[in-house]
């Protein structure tokens, strides 16, 4: 039997400050062992069973890719980690405003922040992926920021889970 404070403990930031996410995910049932894949699988679920305004919360929990939280040292241990595995607490000064100035027209368009899978990429390919996707249409954005959260839960399962199955806890 799992646990569901110590489920929701580990797991409840898998998508960004969203614990539904793992709660309904255990609600709906687990299989067993449970292996990334199949941990990933139903917490994928449960968010794309989830409605517009939902997922639109999930999406607006994100803070900006060297934004004013990550300045200010306010980010989650997870996007600490992203954001820097990626060079973004390393910007140049002209860099910086170059992301500054994108998140500005990029949340305006869109109502949410920039969201992208960072690992294994630098900061010139995210940037050169932010200034295509601004050109999307918000229903396209929508679906690819949506995409994007659910890799997002992938690399972080991949660190809480490396190579181990969850039983109890
Ligand atoms: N991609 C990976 N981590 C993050 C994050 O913290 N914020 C945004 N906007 N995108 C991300």
């Amino acid at each position: 039997m799992i646990d569901r404070t110590a489920f929701v403990d580990r797991f409840g930031g898998v998508f960004e400050h969203s614990p539904w996410v793992a709660e309904r995910a255990l609600d709906a049932g687990l299989a067993k062992p449970l292996t990334v894949q199949s941990l990933h699988a139903a917490m994928v679920e449960a968010f794309r069973a989830a409605d517009y305004a939902e997922k639109l919360q999930v999406l607006r929990a994100h803070p900006d890719l060297a934004g004013r939280l990550a300045i200010a040292g306010e980010l989650t241990a997870s996007s600490k980690a992203e954001q820097a595995s990626a060079g973004l607490d390393r910007l140049s000064v002209a860099e910086h405003t170059r992301f500054l100035a994108l998140n500005a027209l990029y949340i305006q368009r869109f109502g949410f922040p920039f969201i992208i899978a960072v690992r294994g990429l630098d900061k010139n390919d995210i940037i050169s992926a932010f200034e295509s996707r601004i050109g999307s249409t918000p229903e396209q954005e929508f679906a690819t920021a949506c995409a994007e959260v659910e890799k997002i839960a992938r690399l972080r399962l991949d660190s809480l889970l490396p190579g181990e199955t969850y039983d109890s806890h």
